[in-house]
């Protein structure tokens, strides 16, 4: 079977990367990547490691019939175009914050409102480590944010095991590449400001808590930096648990269960807790370019530390995109996210 995919928002750092993932991809053919600015310019104008691609850049107003509508565009345009999304799509996948949360009321909060809220029920959220549950009858994949995966399956097994309760406190602590702002990222992502930097840019209210609290029903204390990296997403979670599940304390071999009971089966997690060598917590470095979330754990008398890296452009983006959307099709959910990661490698 092959299935017809378009990428709106091609010319990005996550649509490139989507154009890369799909290029190899056993099941779908790429047919269409838009771009106002580059309209008719080759794709390896803009993505450099896609030269050898036949494909042109073309504009997102005149859309291709397709099964599978990636879009990879700023918070607010999914919204306002999801009918001719879903009149050209089968399926409309989408990488923005756009139909992540469930409620009008909730983009109300967090957002600016929403100018399609009638669609949100037909969204399902796409962060499968979390759940596959309604993934096959979606009409749109909403992926999860960057940081927000990050966060959640570093704490995940935690909110399984019933060792955090809803009034714990978890300070989150978020490092992460300067790719996280997009292809026009601006002076803050420019590398002469960036070089060097350990920089907080959202010490509190980060809207991808809002998908975390709506997820885990926890209100956790979340801290952004920037630093001198262009991939990965590093998250580290201080917790204090008092859950049922933490009762009489938690040991070091209660929390190798807990990860090891949530992720075992997980193709795309691996665990990364302690052990010899220079890595031995999880490390974006050595995820860049594919679609591994590492995660691991440290107990500490009442604290427990909750570890995750990932890739923001591959498992915090794209290549949640694509297993999603293999998921969405029923697909192997690993089609074409095999990639493995490189050593040694400069900042990613
Ligand atoms: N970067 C990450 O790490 C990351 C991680 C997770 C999720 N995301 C989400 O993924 C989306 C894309 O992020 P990005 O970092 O790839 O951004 P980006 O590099 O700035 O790319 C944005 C793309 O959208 C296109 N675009 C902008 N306005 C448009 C419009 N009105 N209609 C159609 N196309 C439009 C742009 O091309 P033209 O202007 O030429 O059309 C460009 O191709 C965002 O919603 C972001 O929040 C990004």
């Amino acid at each position: 079977m092959t299935l017809t995919a378009s990428v709106v928002g091609a010319s990005g750092f996550a649509g490139g990367e989507l154009l890369r993932l799909l290029i190899s991809h056993p099941e779908f053919e790429v047919v269409q990547a838009t771009s106002r600015e580059y309209e008719n310019r080759t794709v390896g104008h803009v993505h450099p490691n896609l030269r050898e691609l036949d494909l042109r850049f073309s504009d997102p107003a005149e859309l291709e019939s397709v099964d599978a509508l990636f879009a990879a565009t700023p918070h607010g345009v999914s919204m306002e175009h999801v009918e001719e999304y879903l009149d050209a799509a089968g399926k409309l996948i989408d990488l923005s914050a756009d139909f992540r949360l469930d409620s009008e009321a909730a983009y109300d909060q967090w957002y600016d409102g929403h100018s399609a809220p009638q669609f949100l029920s037909q969204a399902t959220y796409a962060l499968p480590e979390l759940g596959r549950e309604g993934l096959e009858d979606a009409d749109i994949v909403a992926s999860g944010g960057c940081n927000a995966t990050a966060t959640m399956l570093a704490l995940k097994p935690l909110v399984d095991a019933g060792m955090l309760a809803p009034d714990d406190q978890v300070v989150a602590d978020l490092k992460v590449g300067s790719s996280e702002g997009g292809a026009g990222g601006g002076a803050a992502s420019s590398h002469p400001e960036r070089s060097g930097v350990v920089r907080p840019y959202a010490p509190t209210g980060h809207r991808h808590e809002a998908e975390i609290e709506e997820h885990f029903g926890l209100s956790l204390s979340f801290t952004v930096h920037a630093v001198d990296m262009v991939r990965g997403a590093a998250a580290t979670c201080h917790t204090f648990p008092t859950g049922p599940g933490a009762e009489g304390g938690v040991e070091t071999a209660d929390l190798w269960g807990a990860y090891r009971e949530a992720y075992g089966d997980e193709p795309f997690v691996r665990l990364v807790a302690g052990g010899g060598g220079v890595y031995r917590y999880p490390e974006p470095k050595s995820v860049a370019g594919t679609n591994l979330a590492e995660v691991g754990f440290a107990a500490d008398g009442d604290r427990v530390v909750a570890f995750a890296a990932i890739d923001n452009v591959m498992k915090g983006a794209a290549g949640q995109a694509v297993h999603g959307a293999n998921l969405a099709f029923g697909l192997d959910e690993t089609a074409g996210l095999n990639q493995t990661g490189l050593h040694p490698v400069g900042s990613p």
